[in-house]
């Protein structure tokens, strides 16, 4: 079926296009030895991302969602000598284990990638406020990849917090949050989470767009914006 074809070609793309990284490989085993859940983008979606970084040629990267730091290491690797990574993470543990993977990877923690420990919701205030005072660069690439409820939220600080115009917001699993909730595929699931998609269709700031994946990940998608 699709969904094993599109592994079939993962893992083509893999052995052609994806260079053996020793560094990805140990944050995934170190990540799932120390028990964190293995959600973390594919290695393609990965690459993916972080091309898009070095084709807007982006100096300040803002993750949501560190998990393991996988998603991470492609940001570091791909901003190496351009610029900087900063990146929210709640929950101590993952934090920890981000910052060994990081390391591990040859990746400068704080000074190529810096995480900050907190609930999203409460630090994105705080860095528009260092933003606003002059002591923080606007961002200019926001990695969305943290709990769906508050993605809109996240979604409303990316553009917030960025440089402005050509600015790129990328939000994952846009499309995994459509099916799963239920809002877009099943009448009769009633457990809707809030729709980034139509809030950010109707928001006058951006012009995006959302593309179907589906790979090791199954069927997933993510929603990629333009700060107008
Ligand atoms: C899942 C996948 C993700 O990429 C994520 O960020 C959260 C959850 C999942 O497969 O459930
Ligand atoms: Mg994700």
């Amino acid at each position: 079926d699709q969904v094993n074809q599109g592994k079939a070609v993962d893992a083509y793309v893999k052995k052609h296009l994806l260079h053996e990284d020793r560094g990805l490989e140990n944050a995934y085993a170190n990540s799932t030895k120390q028990g964190l859940p293995m959600i973390a983008v594919s290695e393609v979606q990965g690459k993916f991302a972080s091309m898009l970084t070095t084709i807007g040629s982006a100096r300040n990267v803002l993750e949501i969602g560190t998990l393991g730091g996988f998603s991470t290491i492609w940001f570091a690797r791909a901003m190496k000598g351009r610029g900087k990574v900063t990146s929210i993470e709640v929950i101590p543990h993952h934090r920890d284990v981000a910052i060994e993977n990081l390391r591990a990877a040859g990746v400068q923690v704080p000074e190529e990638v810096d995480i900050l420990l907190g609930a999203a919701l409460n630090i994105l205030p705080k860095l528009a406020e260092e933003i606003e005072e002059g002591k923080r660069e606007p961002f200019d690439f926001v990695f969305i990849d943290a709990d769906w409820d508050n993605q809109w939220n996240y979604f409303d600080f990316g553009v917030k917090l960025s440089k402005g115009k050509g600015a790129v917001i990328y939000v994952d699993n846009a499309v995994r949050n459509m099916l799963e909730s239920g809002i877009v595929g099943d009448a009769e699931r009633v457990e809707k989470a809030v729709d980034v998609v139509a809030n950010v269709g109707a928001d006058d700031r951006v012009d995006a767009v959302v593309m179907q994946t589906v790979g090791s990940k199954n069927y997933d998608g993510f929603l990629l914006a333009v700060v107008k």
